[in-house]
């Protein structure tokens, strides 16, 4: 198995493969729990919206004569705003943690960092950061209706974690 970007190479020995079985089934366990468990709990308090959630999802099931897929569920916008906005408030990993592994700038802000240096994002300052959502403290699905404006891009299932390093797991549990 070879990175055909860093050219890193590796044996897929059993052991490895088992590894990456079992890493890939609790890095897909725990934070679909948490993400359920904190928009239960939003919706717990804000009967109004949960009621518009239950709507959204008896129209679904109306309309599609109770065969409810995956493409389906895809179809609901409401609930797709309320667990954006449920993951923004309690993003279940809270802090990215890398390792420079060459020499390089970032291209914002032109900051110098050497290989080596260990390097955290933030997740859950940005998602409560008012500059970037105003009244962080407020649970209100639609900060993320379309066209709301570009400033809603720091989720944790966003840019911060898509390119070569993402979160495979992203689609399936939204
Ligand atoms: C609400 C649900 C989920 C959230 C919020 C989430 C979030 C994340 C985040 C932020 C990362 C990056 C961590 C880092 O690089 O430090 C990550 C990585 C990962 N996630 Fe998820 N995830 C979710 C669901 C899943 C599911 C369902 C699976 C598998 C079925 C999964 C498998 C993985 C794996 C294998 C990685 C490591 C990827 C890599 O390092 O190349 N995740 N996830």
């Amino acid at each position: 198995m070879r990175d055909p970007q860093t050219g890193y190479e590796m044996e897929p020995t059993t052991g490895l493969l088992s590894a990456q079985a079992l890493f890939f089934f609790t890095a897909g366990v725990e934070p679909c729990a948490n993400a359920i468990f904190s928009t239960l709990v939003l919706l717990c308090r804000h009967p109004k919206i949960l009621e518009k959630v239950h709507q959204e999802i008896d129209e679904h099931f109306e309309k599609h004569k109770n065969n409810i897929t995956y493409d389906v569920i895809c179809e609901m916008e409401y609930v797709d705003k309320v667990l954006s906005e449920a993951l923004r408030l309690f993003p279940p990993i809270g802090l990215l943690t890398r390792q420079c592994c060459q020499d390089t700038v970032l291209p914002v802000g032109n900051v110098k960092v050497a290989k080596g240096t260990k390097m955290f994002t933030p997740i859950y300052e940005i998602h409560n950061d008012p500059k970037i959502y105003p009244d962080p403290e407020v649970f209100d699905p639609e900060r993320f209706s379309k066209g709301v404006g570009p400033m809603m891009i720091f989720t944790c299932h966003s840019e911060w974690v898509t390119g070569r390093v993402s979160a495979p797991g992203m689609p399936s549990c939204k």
